[in-house]
C-alpha cells in the first residue's frame, strides 16, 4: 500500500473511484473525516500516487489563499494529476501560477465586464423563463435534459458567438470531458472529447484572428499578455476552461436547485411566496450543490497543513462538499435554509483562483429561480434522478419531475 511512515490515514473510502459518492453518503463520511483525520494522506490506489486530503473549512479556505505554496499549474484535477500533469498547465487560466495567472486573469475579467454580461445575462433570462414556460404543466419532463442541458451552454456559447449548429455536438464533448453517466467511464473518451473541444477552439481563434467580430474569442485573439499575444492554442485552451468551467457546474446546480425545491416543499412555497429572497436561495443551493467537490494543488515546498508534513511535489486536494458543511461554520448544514445569512461557502472556490464566472453562475441560478417561481406552482419529482460517476463532479444526468403551473399571479419579493 506504499503507506508513507508516520502519515495519518483515514477510514477506508477510495477518492480515487468514481463511484464512491454515489454507493456512499458523502455528508457522513467528511463528518466523521474532520473529526478523526482532518488533514490525512490517501495511499495510492491502482499504481497511482497517494495523495494529501484537506476536509475542515478553514484549513480549506487557506490553502485556496494560499497560491504561493500550493501551485495549480500541475492541474487542479485530482483525476488529472494522478495520471500526470495537466497538459494546459502555464497556457489556461485554472493552471496556471503567479504571475502569468494576474496577466490573463485579468484579460479574461474584460470578458465578464459588465458591458458583455449585461448583454449575456438578459439572453439567459429569456432562455431560461422561455423554457421553464414550456415545461410547465406539460407532466413529467427530464429537467436535466429538457431544460438545465440547454443554459450554461448555451450561455458560453453567446459570449464566444459559437454558430448554433455547432452547439448540440459541443455539448456532447463537454459531457464526456469531465463526467461519466457509467461507472467505468472512460478516460480515452474523456481525453477525446476534450482534444475534439480544443481543436474545434483552434479553429474558431484563427478565423476570428482573421476576421474579429465582437465576442470573447476576438477578444482574447486581438489582446496582449504580459507584452504579447495569446497564441491560437492559449487561446483556445482559455476558451474551453470557461466552457468546462461554466457548462457541467451550472449544470449540476441548476438540477439540484430544482431536486432540493421538489424534497422540500416548505423551503419552496417561502420562495414562492417571497418570504425568502432569491439572491440568498442562490447561496444556499451552490452551497447546498457544491458541484465541484474538490480542487486540487500540488506542494510547491515543504510546508505544515493542519499539523502533517506536507513536501514538497506532494499533490494536496481540498474538499468543498466537507467544506461546505463543516458544522464549525454552517450550523446544522445538512438541514436546507434558503435564507441562510452569512453564507461564506466555498462552493465558487476562493482566493486568486476564485471562480471568474462567479457572476454568470449565479445569475443562471437567479433567472431559473425566478422563472420558477413565476410559472409553477409545484414541483414533484417522478422518479429516481441518475447520479454522474466522477470523482471530481457531484450532480445528475437525468431527473424526472413535474410542475404543475400556479394558478395565481406571480406576487413580488418582499422589500
Ligand atoms: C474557477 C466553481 C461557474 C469559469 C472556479 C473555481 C471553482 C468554480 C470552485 C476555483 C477553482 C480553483 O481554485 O482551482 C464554479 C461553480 C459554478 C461556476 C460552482 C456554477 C455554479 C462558472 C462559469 C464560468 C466559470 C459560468 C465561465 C463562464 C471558471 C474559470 C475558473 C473558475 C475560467 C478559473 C479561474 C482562475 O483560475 O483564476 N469555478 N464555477 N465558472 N471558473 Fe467557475
Amino acid at each position: 500500500m506504499n503507506r508513507r511512515k508516520g502519515d495519518p490515514v483515514a477510514p477506508s473510502l477510495d477518492l480515487t473511484d468514481p463511484a464512491a459518492f454515489v454507493r456512499n453518503d458523502p455528508y457522513a463520511y467528511w463528518q466523521e473525516i474532520r473529526v478523526r483525520s482532518p488533514v490525512f494522506w490517501h495511499p495510492p490506489a491502482a499504481g497511482r500516487p497517494g495523495f494529501w486530503v484537506v476536509s475542515r473549512y478553514a484549513d480549506v479556505r487557506a490553502c485556496y489563499d494560499d497560491g504561493q505554496r500550493l501551485g495549480s499549474a500541475r492541474g487542479t484535477v485530482l483525476d488529472v494529476l494522478l495520471h500526470g500533469d495537466d497538459s494546459a498547465g502555464g497556457k489556461m487560466l485554472a493552471v496556471t501560477d503567479r504571475p502569468r495567472h494576474r496577466a490573463l486573469r485579468s484579460l479574461m475579467l474584460r470578458a465578464f465586464s459588465p458591458r458583455v454580461l449585461g448583454e449575456v445575462v438578459r439572453r439567459v433570462e429569456e432562455r431560461t423563463a422561455r423554457l421553464v414556460e414550456e415545461t410547465v404543466g406539460r407532466g413529467t419532463v427530464d429537467f436535466a435534459a429538457d431544460v438545465a442541458a440547454h443554459i450554461p451552454l448555451n450561455t458560453i456559447c453567446d459570449l464566444l458567438s459559437i454558430p448554433g449548429r455547432d452547439r448540440a455536438e459541443l455539448l456532447a464533448w463537454s459531457k464526456t470531458a469531465l463526467a461519466s453517466e457509467r461507472p467505468d467511464g472512460d478516460r480515452l473518451d474523456a481525453l477525446e472529447a476534450r482534444n475534439e473541444i480544443v481543436l474545434y477552439l483552434v479553429e474558431l481563434a484563427l478565423e476570428r484572428r482573421a476576421r474579429p467580430g465582437d465576442d470573447v474569442i476576438s477578444m482574447l485573439a486581438s489582446a496582449e499578455a504580459d507584452g504579447r499575444p495569446l497564441t491560437p492554442e492559449e487561446i483556445a485552451l482559455n476558451c474551453y476552461s470557461l466552457l468546462l468551467g461554466g457548462d457541467e457546474s451550472s449544470r449540476m446546480s441548476a438540477i439540484t436547485a430544482v431536486l432540493v425545491l421538489a424534497r422540500h416543499p416548505g423551503q419552496w412555497r417561502a420562495l414562492r411566496e417571497g418570504r425568502i429572497g432569491v439572491d440568498t436561495a442562490v447561496e444556499e443551493i451552490l452551497r447546498w450543490a457544491t458541484p465541484g467537490m474538490h480542487f486540487a494543488r500540488t506542494a510547491r515546498c515543504d510546508l505544515t497543513l493542519g499539523g502533517q508534513r506536507v513536501r514538497a511535489g506532494d499533490i494536496v486536494t481540498l474538499w468543498n462538499t466537507s467544506a461546505n458543511n463543516d458544522e464549525t461554520v454552517f450550523d446544522r448544514p445538512r438541514t436546507l435554509d434558503l435564507a441562510r445569512r452569512p453564507n461564506p461557502h466555498l462552493a465558487l472556490g476562493h482566493g486568486p483562483h476564485f471562480c471568474v464566472g462567479a457572476a454568470l453562475g449565479r445569475a443562471e441560478l437567479r433567472a431559473l429561480l425566478t422563472a420558477l417561481t413565476a410559472h409553477a406552482g409545484t414541483i414533484e419529482q417522478a422518479g429516481e434522478g441518475r447520479r454522474i460517476y466522477s470523482t471530481f463532479l457531484h450532480g445528475y444526468s437525468s431527473l424526472p419531475v413535474t410542475f404543475r403551473p400556479r394558478r395565481s399571479a406571480p406576487r413580488p419579493d418582499r422589500p
